[in-house]
């Protein structure tokens, strides 16, 4: 405790705590707070398990450096290439905010696999956190649609026939593949209002959801936790233990059955309360 803590509290500081309390007390913001920032973690938790919030971070990013090329950009298939280049060689700093989401987009697509690799590797996805694999797979499908979405948008030629190619083969899966191109064209053919829905789509529907998606996955994990290292000895003591117990299980179904009850040459599996802590 520092003099800070027990000497008396400026104007300001018991302002701001008022000011807290009185947000607190309606609408329980601090318990929320202490809720989702104040928890146990594993032991061993290293950088692997920064990758998460890389991306995040990265989306961020993603976000800021896109509203400003959005004061910029102009939708419209007349003016789109012209206004990247203004961007590029007339707006302040604009060829670096054009340069940070541009590279940004790669990194949160190289970053988001690192951290489902990982996830994987792990094998953090199983029991109980199936959901937050769940809802990271539909983040990961909408990255790589960000991605798409906005290559279109500079409007040259590279952009415009990579688009056709990757439009057309999404036309030619079976069954919901043509209706899929037609709302991805807004359309039977490639035109000025496939400029405007690939930039409705890049600009709100997919941040939206990305977002939307961020807030339920960080949900799972405050509330089912980060889970421990494949190396924790906690963790293997706790999968020998289910592995016993499924093995248990199996004997007591053969034995009601009036089979075998142990296998010849395996060990007789020990009770519960014997398996050392
Ligand atoms: C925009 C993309 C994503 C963001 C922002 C994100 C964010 C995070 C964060 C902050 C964590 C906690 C820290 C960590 O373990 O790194 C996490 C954990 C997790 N993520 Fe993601 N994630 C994304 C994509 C994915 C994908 C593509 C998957 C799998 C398909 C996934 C599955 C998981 C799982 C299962 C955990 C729990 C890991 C554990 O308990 O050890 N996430 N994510």
């Amino acid at each position: 405790m520092t003099t800070k803590d027990i000497g008396p509290k400026g104007p300001v500081v018991k302002t701001g705590e008022a000011v807290v309390d009185y947000v607190d007390d309606r609408s329980g913001v601090k318990t929320g707070a202490r809720w989702f920032l104040f928890r146990n973690i594993p032991k061993g938790t290293s950088w692997f398990q920064t990758l998460g919030f890389t991306a995040m971070a990265l989306f961020g990013l993603q976000a800021i450096t896109g509203i400003v090329l959005a004061m910029y950009y102009k939708p419209d298939t007349n003016t789109a290439f012209r206004s990247i280049e203004y961007i590029t060689d007339e707006v302040t700093w604009g060829w670096l905010v054009r340069g940070m989401h541009k590279w940004g987009a790669s990194a949160m697509i190289v970053v988001v696999f690192l951290h489902m690799g990982r996830v994987f590797i792990w094998g953090a996805y199983k029991y109980p956190r199936e959901l937050t694999w769940v809802t990271g797979a539909v983040l990961l499908f909408m990255t790589m649609f960000m991605g798409l979405t906005g290559y279109l948008l500079v409007w040259d030629q590279k952009a415009y026939w990579a688009t056709v190619v990757a439009v057309n083969i999404t036309a030619s899966a079976p069954i919901l593949g043509p209706y899929v191109g037609d709302i991805l064209r807004a359309g039977p053919e490639f035109g000025p209002n496939t400029l405007s829905r690939f930039y409705s789509i890049h600009m709100l529907v997919i941040p939206g959801g990305i977002a939307t998606f961020i807030g339920l996955h960080l949900y799972f994990i405050t509330r089912l936790g980060i889970s421990e290292p494949p190396w924790s000895k906690r963790r293997l003591r706790i999968e020998r233990d289910e592995e016993d117990a499924r093995r248990r299980a199996a004997r007591e179904r053969q034995s009601l059955a009036g089979r075998t009850v142990v296998p010849a040459g395996e060990p007789a599996v020990p009770a519960r309360a014997e398996v050392a802590e």
